[in-house]
């Protein structure tokens, strides 16, 4: 993949949902400072300005059917999860797509589609990795930095170049495949039972992750959820 940085912008995604066509496709564009970066679920992202990655880039027609889109997700994740590992920093995927380090949070994900007729015809793909900082202000919970878990500061430059060549090569694997490796590295996904609490009934439960379907939906020993259905506690 190729690599450019900018130095401030409001989010790498928007920057690139706006006018694509400032990069090409597979081109990660790494700002130093978002200023309104974005997380899922409408959060924002928090990240200490040159201390972290945060990046996007855009698939252009990824062949892929609006039903399978979350085989992109998957693939991203285990990019990432193999980047990090190469550093010694070992990582599961907390399904969907958020990736943990033990029992925190260490990188989150956010692709946002465009769908005509029944295929992704563009893929914007942003992530953010925690890499250097080591105290985090807002409320997301548990954070953790690659520096936190190493004890030591990382060459950004060097981590982004490792991430783009393992998401390069983790896209590039067949979907089946990718999503039984995807199976093989769930968070909490050891058949033993966890907490969780039902989005609609607000109920709280203890349940074991028996699958996730290719299409995304989780199936735990007590039903099939799709995403904000079911919450991890
Ligand atoms: C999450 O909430 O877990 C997803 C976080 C995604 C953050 C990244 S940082 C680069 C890109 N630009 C954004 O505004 N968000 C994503």
């Amino acid at each position: 993949m190729e690599i450019t940085w900018i130095d401030t912008v409001g989010s790498t995604n928007a920057y690139l949902r706006e006018q694509p066509e400032r990069v090409g496709p597979m081109t990660m564009v790494c700002a130093r400072e978002q200023t309104e970066g974005r997380g899922q679920r409408g959060n924002s992202w928090e990240s200490e300005p040159g201390k972290n990655l945060t990046f996007s880039f855009y698939i252009s027609n990824p062949g892929v059917k609006a039903s399978a889109q979350f085989s992109i997700s998957e693939a991203v994740a285990l990019g990432i999860a193999g980047a990090l590992s190469e550093f010694d920093v070992q990582t599961k995927v907390k399904w969907p797509n958020d990736i943990y380090a033990g029992e925190r949070k260490i990188c989150g994900i956010l692709i946002e589609n465009s769908i005509l007729g029944e295929a992704i015809s563009k893929s914007v793909v942003g992530i953010g990795i925690n890499v250097n900082q080591t105290e985090f202000r807002s409320d997301a919970p548990n954070p953790v930095s690659m520096a936190m878990i190493l004890g030591k500061m990382l060459d950004l430059g060097e981590v982004a170049e490792t991430v783009g060549r393992n998401l390069e090569k983790s896209l590039a694997r067949g979907m089946d495949d990718t999503h039984g490796i995807y199976k093989e590295s769930l968070w909490r996904g050891d058949g033993r039972p966890y907490p969780f609490r039902e989005a609609a009934t607000g109920k709280e439960i203890k349940a074991a992750i028996r699958d996730v379907e290719p299409g995304g939906h989780l199936i735990l020993d007590c039903g099939r959820y799709a995403f904000k259905e079911i919450i991890f506690l």
